[in-house]
Order: C-alpha cells, then sequence, then structure tokens
C-alpha cells in the first residue's frame, strides 16, 4: 500500500464502479474496498463482476458485483438505484468502462466506430445522468476515466480520440452544471498502465511494441495499476475538496512527447496481423 493510504479514509462511504470487473477500474473498485468504502462493482458480464465482489467479501469488505452494459440507460439506472437501495446515497461514481480497437478510420465500418463512442462517450454520460438522483449532495464525486486520445491525436485510435475528447468536455460542462449541488465531477487521463486490457490490445506483440511506444513516453515506462489506483483514492479524499472540473494526466508526460511515433507503432503492429 502507498504512502497516501490511510486505514478507514472511505469507512461509511459508498462507491460505484462501472467496468469495475478488470483493469484500471477493479484496482480502484480494491483500493477503495481496502480503505473502507462499499463497492458497487459492475460489468457486462454478471460472473465476472460477482466474482470480483465475492473476494471483497471475502476479504472482511462490503462490496456487490452488478451486471449492467453502459450503453444501456435502463440497466445503468437499474444497477444505481439497487446501490442505493442496499447502501443508501453514493459518494463516488467511477465511470470507467471503455472499449478499444486498433483499425484506421478507413478500416473501421460506421458501426466499429459508434461502438467505441456509444461505450466510452454515451456510457459516461448515461452513467452520469442516472447517477446524479443517487448521489450524496453536497459531498460526492463523479470521476471519468478519459485517457491522453483526448488531446493528442493518435492514428489507428480516432474512435477512441473522438470519445475520450467527448468525455473530458462532458466533465467540464458537468462541473458547471452540478458544482452548486455539491458534486464534484473530475476526470483521470492515463497514458500506459501495465497489467491492462488496453496495453494488452495496444501493445500486443510483446517486448518490441512496447518499446516503441514507451520510447513515446518521457518518464520511459508504464505507470503501475498502484499509481493509478492512488490518484482515484487521492481526488476522493478531503485532500481534493476544491479539485472540481479538472482533468489529471498521469501519462509519465506522454502527452507532451507527440504521438507520431505512437500511432505509426499502432498502425505497424495491424499491417503485421494483416499480412
Ligand atoms: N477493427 C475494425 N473494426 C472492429 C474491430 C477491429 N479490430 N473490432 C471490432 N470492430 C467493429 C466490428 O466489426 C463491429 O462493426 P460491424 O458490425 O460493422 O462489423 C463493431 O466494431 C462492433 O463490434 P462487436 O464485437 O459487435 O462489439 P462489442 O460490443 O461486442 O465489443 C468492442 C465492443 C469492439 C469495443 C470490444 O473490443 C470490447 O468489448 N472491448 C471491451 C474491452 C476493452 O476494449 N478494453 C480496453 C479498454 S482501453
Amino acid at each position: 500500500m502507498s504512502d497516501i493510504f490511510v486505514p478507514g479514509l472511505l469507512k461509511d462511504r459508498t462507491a460505484f464502479i462501472t467496468g469495475g470487473s478488470s483493469g484500471i477500474n477493479l484496482h480502484i473498485a480494491l483500493r477503495y474496498a481496502a480503505a473502507g468504502a462499499k463497492v458497487a462493482i459492475v460489468g457486462r458480464d454478471a460472473a465476472k463482476a460477482e466474482d470480483q465482489a465475492a473476494g471483497i467479501r471475502a476479504a472482511g469488505g462490503q462490496a456487490l458485483g452488478l451486471s449492467a452494459d453502459v450503453r444501456d440507460y435502463a440497466a445503468v439506472e437499474a444497477a444505481l438505484r439497487h446501490t442505493h437501495d442496499t447502501w443508501g446515497e453514493i459518494d463516488i461514481v467511477i465511470a470507467g468502462a471503455a472499449g478499444n480497437f486498433v483499425a484506421p478510420a478507413l478500416g473501421m465500418s460506421s458501426n466499429g466506430f459508434r461502438t467505441v463512442v456509444d461505450i466510452d462517450l454515451n456510457g459516461t454520460f448515461n452513467t452520469a445522468r442516472a447517477a446524479h438522483a443517487f448521489l450524496r449532495k453536497p459531498g460526492s464525486s463523479f470521476i471519468a476515466i478519459s485517457a491522453g486520445h483526448a488531446t493528442m491525436p493518435v492514428a489507428g485510435q480516432s474512435q477512441v480520440c473522438a470519445a475520450k475528447a467527448g468525455i473530458e468536455m462532458l466533465v467540464r460542462c458537468l462541473c458547471i452544471e452540478w458544482g452548486g449541488d455539491g458534486v464534484r465531477c473530475l476526470a483521470i487521463a492515463p497514458g500506459p498502465v501495465d497489467g491492462t486490457e488496453g496495453m494488452r490490445r495496444l501493445a500486443p506483440e510483446g517486448a518490441r511494441s512496447l518499446e516503441r511506444m514507451l520510447a513515446t513516453v518521457p518518464s520511459g515506462r508504464q505507470a503501475s495499476l498502484d499509481e493509478l489506483a492512488d490518484l482515484a483514492l487521492f481526488l476522493v479524499s478531503g485532500a481534493a475538496s476544491y479539485i472540481n472540473g479538472a482533468v489529471i494526466p498521469i501519462d509519465g508526460g506522454l502527452t507532451n512527447l507527440g504521438s507520431h511515433a505512437f500511432g505509426e507503432m499502432l498502425l505497424d503492429s495491424v499491417r503485421a496481423r494483416a499480412a
């Protein structure tokens, strides 16, 4: 556990986390649970969400595993209602569900583009829109998971770049609309994070593509899942109470260095698969 971890920091608080069965979002869920929060893990696959929730319960925490596709507004609302019925007002929402594949614009159909925008951007709107009624007001936080793609154009990722740019502007608008309710609206914008489905998709060939990707990161390495969870913990702590409407990069400086090499690397991996 990192040096900012305070046991009991999130005691009596409830977190609702979409895409919570794996990767960054699962790690945030585990960190919040370790800090004493009640955690609703929401994923498309009911069994996976329940498995992760059962793990938290076995470790002495409180957790629900719920099934919802963030593209389905009614399903997201039902999962929020279930969480609210079980534990009362929701203190923290992480909108983390995301989809990704590498393809140039001419290599994806209209439906391919729409699918990622639906999961990432519309899913974030659905989660925020449905959550508002169930949030503690004042005192709650809505955090979307963006990416460096929002500000850094990447070849082979037009659908993700467009969706993540939309997410960041959505969060900034919500901050203005919901600030008076005492709901803080934020986004975390990671670069490459070790051990995630995203990295398995973006650097599928192993060491060589990873090395090329890391050449675009000033810090020269990926983030760890712990570093992401630490940021998510800080952002819901009292120390962050005046941070609102902000997009926080956690990318080792990636977005300062430029993206051409990153996009070329991705397209090379598509070409290699097609050959
Ligand atoms: N290249 C081009 N198009 C692709 C593609 C690829 N590699 N992968 C999927 N698509 C297209 C499909 O062809 C389909 O379009 P079509 O109907 O015109 O053929 C469209 O995307 C939807 O695909 P489908 O598999 O039906 O969608 P889904 O809802 O089952 O899956 C994805 C959504 C495609 C985003 C899938 O990758 C996913 O579920 N990802 C979740 C996990 C993830 O990506 N995690 C990393 C987050 S960083």
